[in-house]
């Protein structure tokens, strides 16, 4: 293997329709297929990519989670116009993670996302039989897209949303699970890995399997843990992701379910005696060693208040902003110094958001003032905050005024309305 060739990635956008639940047919989008993209896989070493926009509006294609300069990173600042392309060369540089791509226009980020411009990436070593983690992709390492989705009484896929959605975020009333209504996922009598994306534009999930049986997380968004960690629940937020590693030796087959509100099915698990299991065993250990970023000295401490109601109703706009001003597009909201660390205290309002960082990864040092929930304890970049979190994050990554970095809540109707803004790294 050649690590120092070029790789290349293609990706067209396509409009077509898609067909859920047997009912007729919904315009959907996709990257290089009908709806959502294909899952990428992506090694250390250099990457010429190219994306073609076919369809009759502007799109960007934001690489979330890559630790890449501004000038790469597919923010609103990258518009791709109606038949044009964009072509950042860049260098990948990280530890394995699964991260995701989705277009991220200002104002349409939304309902761009909601009929399909997001896929999947895995960041990858190629070490994982060392580290003992089930990886033949398909068979017991499953890629699972979590998104529910608004059908119609005649069964189309709808997004017209209301103030009301706007204020809560968009939600669904049925699942789908990589785009397919009503799948069951197909899984060898072992351990599996299942690669989770909260790819829905606002429902926040609380995972758990109908027979209670444990997940072990394995990784977060940025990377693997030290050792995994045993859940009964999982919680996953709008932009998150989470490796776990779910036992299905003993041949029952779960359902997986969420909750709150009530619970209802995710996604229905069958064994297969016929698929050969790799991993019988959990490893103990992993190689994963989220940099403790709490030793280290701190540049600048900034508040972040995400704002709905009256807080953001100051500046004007509709009541959604971040510290009191909704995002503007030529408007740098502040400057932070290239290779510093910098502590994030993030403030809530009216609901949980989910708080997402471009270009970093981050440690979660506190939540409302007690440790963080296992789920947060790896590298994040992305977090739930319902009240008060705090966070950590060294800025190696670079971005100018003309690329900056957005940060922003995931619930993608409150990011549109104007709960962003954006920085640069000099
Ligand atoms: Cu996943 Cu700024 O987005
Ligand atoms: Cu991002
Ligand atoms: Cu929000």
């Amino acid at each position: 293997l050649d690590t120092r060739a070029t790789r290349r990635l293609s990706l067209t956008t396509t409009s077509g329709s898609s067909s859920f639940f047997g009912g007729p047919a919904t315009p959907t989008a996709g990257y290089s297929q009908g709806y959502l993209g294909p899952t990428i896989l992506m090694q250390n070493g250099d990457l010429a990519a190219e994306v073609k926009n076919t369809l009759d509006e502007p799109i960007s294609t934001h690489w979330h989670g890559l630790l890449t300069p501004g000038e790469h990173d597919g923010s609103p600042h990258l518009a791709i116009a109606p038949g044009g392309t964009w072509q950042p060369e860049m260098t990948i540089a990280q530890d394995p993670a699964t991260i995701w791509y989705h277009s991220h226009i200002h104002e349409r980020t939304a309902e761009q996302v909601y009929f399909g411009l997001a896929g999947v990436i895995h960041v990858t070593d190629g070490q994982d039989d060392a580290r003992g983690l089930p990886s033949t992709y398909g068979v017991d390492d499953l890629t699972l897209v979590l998104q529910d989705r608004r059908f119609d009484a005649s069964g189309r896929m709808v997004y017209d949303p209301s103030m009301m959605d706007i204020m809560h975020g968009f939600a669904g009333n049925r699942m789908l699970v990589n785009g397919q209504a009503g799948a069951t996922a197909v899984v060898p009598q072992g351990i599996v890995r299942l690669r989770l994306l909260n790819g829905s534009n606002a429902r926040i999930y609380t995972l758990f399997f109908d027979d209670l049986r444990a997940m072990h997380l394995v990784a977060t968004d940025g990377g693997f843990l030290p050792t995994p960690v045993d859940l009964d629940t999982l919680r996953l937020a709008p932009g998150e992701r989470a490796e776990i590693l779910v036992d299905f030796s003993g041949g029952n087959e779960p359902v997986l379910m969420s909750d709150p509100g009530q619970a209802y099915g995710v996604l229905q698990f069958e064994t297969d005696t016929t698929l050969a299991t790799r991993i019988t065993r959990l490893p103990e250990q992993l190689d994963g060693a989220p940099e403790d970023l709490s030793g280290a000295e701190i540049a600048t401490t900034r508040q972040v208040s995400l704002d709905m109601g009256m807080g953001g109703m100051m500046m004007g706009g509709g009541g959604f902003a971040i510290n009191g001003h909704p995002y503007e597009m030529d408007r740098i909201d502040f400057e932070v110094a290239r290779g510093t660390v910098e502590r994030w205290q993030i403030r809530s309002t009216m609901v949980a958001h989910p708080f997402h960082v471009h270009g970093v990864r981050f440690r979660v040092v506190t939540e409302n003032g007690g440790p963080p929930r296992p789920e947060n304890t790896g590298w994040k970049d992305t977090v739930l905050v319902s009240g008060e979190a705090e966070i950590l994050a060294r800025f190696d990554q670079p971005a100018s005024r003309k690329t900056p970095f957005m940060f922003h809540c995931h619930i993608l109707e409150h990011e549109d309305a104007g709960m962003m803004g954006q920085f640069t790294v000099t």
